[in-house]
Formats: C-alpha cells, structure tokens, sequence
C-alpha cells in the first residue's frame, strides 16, 4: 500500500508531463504556420508604435537643412534623409575621382592652385611612387596641408628651437635621417622604465618609411608614444601664425600672443558654440536640439567648437575636468591621431593595418552573414572608471547604454517610406522591442581601467560577454566602430571586412580626404543620437519592415573595396613620403630652396 500510495502521485505527475509534451508536440508541428502568422502581423504593424503618427504629408516634398556644423537638420516633409544622403556622397565622390590628376603637369598646377605655393622639392620622386604604385586621389592631401599650415607662419630659426625642446620632453621619440644616415630612431625621452613598452610604435614606422627612405630629404621629427592627442591649441596663437602663413610672412615666438587657458574652450574660436562664456566644463552639457540630425560632413560632425556637447561624451576631454592649459606654441608633434583641436600632426598610422582578413573563409560574404544585429565587443577603455572620474557618460558607456537600455521610448524615423515620400516625424517605439532585437552591443572580458568598486559596478551595469573570435564577427551584416583610449586602431580590419560599418569617433585621420562617409561607411554622431535611425534604415525593424539591403550591401561592398584600393601599404607610404617632404621644407631655414620650381615637364 505504502509504495501504491507513493506510485500514485509518481503516475499523475508522468500523465500530466506526457499531456504537457504532447501539446508542445502538437504546437511544434504548427510552428511554422503560426510564425508565419506573427510576420505578417509585424509586417502590418512595423514597430509597433506606442501612439499613432500623424498621417504624413506626402504632396510636400520639403528639403532637408544642411547645416555648416556638419550636420543635417531632419524636416518631416522631406524624404528618409539617408536616401538623400548617400546620394549626395555618391556624387561628390563621383566628382573627386573625375577631378583628380592624370598627369605630373596636372597634379603641379593643381597643388599651386590650391596651396597658393610651390610643391615641396622632390614632388617628382613622390609623383613616380604614386604612378608606380597606383596611389589614388593623388590631389587630395589636404589634411597634410591643414596640419601643417600653421606651422609656415613661424619663422625656422624658432620652429628649430621648439622642436629641439620637444625632444627632450618625456614622452617622445624622434626619427630621423641625415644627409648619409637610413631612417631611425635619433633620440628618445621616456618616463623612466618605459622605454620598452613606449618604443614600440617606431618599428612600423621605420618600417614604413623604409619603402622610400633613398627619396627622404635629411629630417628630424619628434613622434608621441601615446594612444592620444596632446597638444592643445590656443585658438590666438594657432590664428597668429595662421595669418601670417597667409600673408607669407613670419611671427616670431616671442611675439606669440599670450595663451588664454580656458582649458578646452581655449582652442575655440571667440563666437563659437565651444567658447560660449555660459557653458560650464565642471557643470552640466547644453541641452541638444531635440530635432532629428544626421552627419552630413563627418570632420566638421567631430568639432567640438562647433557641439561642445563633445567634451562631456568623450574620454579625451572628460578626463581631463575642463581640460589642460594650451600650449604656448605651435609644437610640431606627430601622433598616430589628433583631434580638431589638438595641432598634433597626423601620420599614416600602420597600428592596426591588415593586409586583408585572413583567411579569408572567417569573413563570409555579405548575404553569407546570418546575424543582423549590430555588433560590438571591446574593452572598458576609454577614460580610467573610478570615484574620481565623470566615467558615466564617456563613449564606450553611452555605446553600452544606448544599445542595451530597455526602459522608455524613442522616436525612430519610418525607414519603409520610400524616396518619393516624405518621411514624416518619428514614431514612438518601445526600446525593449528594439534594442534586444536590433543591438547586440557588450564589453567583452572582465572590466579594466577600473577601481574597486567601480569595476563591480561596471560589472552589474551592463553585458559582460566572452571575447569573439574572428569567425564570429565574421558572421554579423553589421559593426559599429567606436574610439577607444585613442583613435580606432580596428576600423581598418573592420572595414576590409564584407559588413557595413557605422563609425562614431572625435578624431579625424589621415585618410579623411580620401574616404566618403555614406559611400563607404555609415559616420555616427559622438552622442549616438542618430544610431537607431541609421541602422534601422539599412536592417529595418526587429521585423526586418522597411529594410534597405541593397544599400547596406553596396556600402559594405564599397568599403572592402575601398580598403583594399585606398588603404594598401603603398598608400600610407605614399602620404608619409608627401608629408616628410612637406615638413623637411617647413624645418628648412631655405625654405624657397626646399621646394619644387618645374613646370612639370620631366617625363
Ligand atoms: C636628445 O634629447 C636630449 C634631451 O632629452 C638632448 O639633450 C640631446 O641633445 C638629444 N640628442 C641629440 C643627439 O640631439
């Protein structure tokens, strides 16, 4: 009886589990129905808005405002403003690739015009590089140009002077030829113990310039070892010797003006957003426009003169409060990355650079890739996490929060509007019916640059994943690209990839006049602000509703090529070649003597 009574319940339980087994069996079956069924549902209802937008106006096809912050102004009565967008970077594209020299000639007359003097001596050498090697865009260097013009208003006696002084400061390297000597290390200043570890960045660099070194004119050029900017402008002092570069002249440094430390304020413009006496660095950022904005011009997009809201959303400026005193001259320094207010002098960084991704078979091509999330995994880098520092709002957090948050809405544009409609104003959408779906954004490893406490806090805080190998980021359509300590050492493996990349970053590189965002690559306002929007109008919904695949595959397709076509070895030599030419004229004391005098007629 005593083992009955205890079967008893033992039968129940397995009658009750086989029911329950059969009904999941019997769903099973219609499994496929039913899903079927929930498409078609989604598809009527394409994220699910939370309050019915008002019927848009479709009669009025009204226009976008271009803005000369760099940014596009929605207005709801004009078409999905992406459409409009990458049209207007497929032309412009289009037209620099026409425009640029065929011939020496050409690319002789072209540089007079636009640099109001001569080439640098040994432009020929470089010209023969560039045939030979079928560098594109021979024209476009205007970043060696912008980097460097300040500098041509201060005489070379002084410019000598300061680079002497930069040497000596820790941390720096200096790389140098002589008239009989190969390209190499000439002299170092590292925090004691540091030599090891800082020393390393100069072995591609040399090995770069190695291509080429038989052309190199004698130079000598300090480099920091550091992931970052450091050279802060004082917008005066820059603006003298602006000036005096226009009018072809010299100030000397004496007669530098006096630095205003303002902190980061101090390298903005008087009149500009990010001089405004009314912004606080310590307090809270000026509210943004609560108008829909996308990236129409991605330097400009990077200024924070022109949106200070910058210096509360990135690690670069909010790890240092209100920022570092400006320098008192013009320091000709190179870095591997600079911001637009750093004078830091940009050079082809060969950190980071891949050949392609290898092998080849880790990166499907584009409708091989199965997962159409939006992917990121990274390191907590970015600003030290700690009671100290105002770590909550710097990039890679806001990246962790604005793609995991579920609480609340957000207003997404129609991405199913086609290029004849307008696209009316945004639809309310929860973000747990988004986000899950759409993002798959997460630290990868355990918590660093961290303290104690802050590290667990980071921990609860947000995903916490394990690292992915190459395969398994080879299976996602799409990347996102975000800085880290520095400038994004992975844009170019991600890039040479088949996924589409968006790209959120405060530090133009070397390669900005020769790459179009919205050709080859998706740009990302620093807030994120435009995230949703731009990655819900290639994907669609959580649905798939209102995707734009063809487009995200040609912009990936585009980006591989481009990589493969304007980012080779050759192509970084290419510009560093141009750039020790333009910079042993700008240290010469014969300046005139340092520059190309032909017409072009050598061949
Ligand atoms: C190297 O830099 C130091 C300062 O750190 C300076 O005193 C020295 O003269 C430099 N060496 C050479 C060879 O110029």
């Amino acid at each position: 009886m005593r083992t009955f009574r205890r079967e008893r319940p033992l039968r129940c339980i397995l009658a009750i589990l086989a029911v329950f087994l059969l009904i999941l069996y019997l769903r099973d079956l219609s499994t496929e129905d039913s899903a079927y069924v929930v498409e078609e549902d989604v598809m009527r209802a394409p994220m699910q808005p939370e309050r019915v937008p008002p019927p848009p106006p479709v009669k009025i096809i009204g226009q976008h405002k271009f803005m000369d912050d760099g940014l596009l102004e929605v207005n709801p009565e004009g078409i999905h403003p992406v459409y409009e967008l990458i049209r207007r970077a497929e032309d412009a594209w289009k037209d620099k690739l026409r425009r640029a020299s065929t011939t020496f000639p050409e690319a002789v007359t072209e540089y007079r015009r636009r640099y109001k003097r001569d080439p640098p001596k040994g432009f020929d050498d470089w010209w023969r590089y560039v045939q030979k090697h079928n560098v594109q865009l021979p024209d476009e260097y205007d970043q060696i140009h912008a980097d460097l013009e300040p500098f041509w208003g201060i005489e070379p006696k002084d410019l000598l002077a300061i680079r002497s002084e930069l040497e000596a400061k820790v941390d720096s390297y200096t790389i140098g030829k002589t008239a009989d000597s190969q390209v190499g290390v000439v002299n170092t200043s590292f925090t004691p113990g540091k030599h090891d570890q800082l020393i390393v960045r100069s072995v591609n660099v040399i090995d770069l310039l190695s291509d080429v070194e038989e052309y190199l004119p004698p130079f000598r050029a300090v480099f920091s070892p550091h992931d970052g900017p450091n050279r802060l402008s004082d917008y005066f002092v820059e603006d003298a010797a602006r000036q005096a570069a226009a009018k072809q002249t010299y100030i000397r440094r004496k007669d530098f003006p006096k630095i205003t430390p303002k902190g980061w304020k101090s390298a903005c413009a008087p009149g500009s957003p990010g001089r405004d006496e009314s912004i606080n660095l310590d307090g809270d950022p000026p509210p943004k426009t609560t108008k829909k904005t996308f990236i129409h011009d991605h330097n400009l997009a990077m200024n924070p003169c022109l949106h200070p809201r910058h210096f509360w959303l990135h690690g670069q400026f909010l790890s240092y409060g209100k920022g570092p005193t400006p320098e008192r001259d013009m320091v000709p320094e190179f870095s591997d990355c600079s911001s637009t207010i750093h004078h830091n002098i940009h050079i082809p960084t060969p950190y980071g650079w891949v050949e392609d991704i290898s092998p080849r078979s880790d990166d499907p091509p584009w409708d091989d890739k199965v997962d159409e999330r939006l992917m990121w995994r990274g390191s907590s880098t970015g600003i030290s996490h700690n009671s100290r520092t105002r770590w909550h709002n710097s990039h890679r957090i806001t990246l962790m929060r604005v793609a995991n948050d579920l609480k609340g809405t957000m207003g997404i544009l129609a991405p199913w509007k086609n290029a004849r409609e307008a696209v009316g104003e945004p639809i309310e959408v929860r973000k747990a019916r988004v986000n899950p779906g759409v993002m798959d954004v997460a630290f990868a490893g355990d918590p660093i640059m961290c303290e104690g406490e802050t590290c667990k806090e980071l921990q609860k805080m947000f995903p916490w994943r394990r690292r992915q190998s190459v395969q398994e980021s080879g299976d996602y359509k799409y990347v996102i690209d975000v800085d880290g300590n520095g400038w994004s050492g992975r844009f170019k493996r991600l890039i040479t990839s088949n996924a589409l990349v968006f790209k959120a970053t405060i530090y133009p590189e070397w390669y900005m006049d020769r790459i179009a965002p919205w050709v080859h690559y998706v740009p990302i306002q620093l807030d994120l602000s435009d995230l949703h929007d731009a990655v819900i109008f290639f994907r669609g919904d959580a649905s798939g509703a209102g995707a734009h695949e063809d487009l995200a595959r040609k912009i990936a397709i585009a980006g591989r090529t481009w990589s493969k076509t304007f980012w080779r070895r050759q192509d970084m030599v290419a510009y560093f070649f141009r750039l020790l030419l333009e910079y042993a004229r700008l240290m010469s004391e014969d300046r005139e003597g340092m520059s190309y005098k032909g017409d072009g007629e050598f061949l």
